[in-house]
């Protein structure tokens, strides 16, 4: 990858609408323009992502290989490093959500145990 070409996100930002359309997969961008009246899962899926990191939408939808590999020819640069960070904000969230699974769940039955036990 020495001299593969990297993008800010600054720039793939702007790459956000129809007639240019980039999106972020995995650190890698791809331009998806001319793939976007030809994506089976329809052009509102691809344009609600365009400019932006489609990562975690895109493995939601369990791609097949084929998927995968349409996806290669496509790729035009790599994610800077220095923009992998922001463009990872979402996924704190997702961890912080799934966190916090084990401590309200047990929590929320010891509450219902305690108030039911109170009662007679
Ligand atoms: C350029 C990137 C993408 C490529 C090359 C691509 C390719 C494909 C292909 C080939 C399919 C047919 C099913 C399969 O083979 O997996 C598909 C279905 C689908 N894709 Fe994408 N996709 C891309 C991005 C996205 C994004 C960003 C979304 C956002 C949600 C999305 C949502 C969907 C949905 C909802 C379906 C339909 C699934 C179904 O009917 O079961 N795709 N895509």
């Amino acid at each position: 990858m020495a001299d593969a070409v990297q993008y800010r996100l600054e720039e793939i930002n702007r790459h956000n609408g129809r007639e240019s359309c980039w999106i972020v997969i995995e650190g890698k961008v791809y331009d998806v323009t001319k793939y976007i009246d030809q994506h089976p899962g329809g052009d509102e899926a691809i344009l609600d992502d365009a400019g932006t990191n489609a990562t975690q939408d895109f493995i939601d939808v369990g791609h097949s290989s084929d998927a995968r590999e349409i996806l290669e020819t496509l790729f035009i640069g790599y994610l800077h490093p220095d923009d992998e960070e922001k463009n990872n904000s979402t996924s704190w969230l997702r961890i912080a959500a799934y966190a916090s699974v084990p401590v309200i769940l047990p929590g929320t039955l010891m509450l219902a145990f305690v108030l039911l036990s109170r009662k007679k």
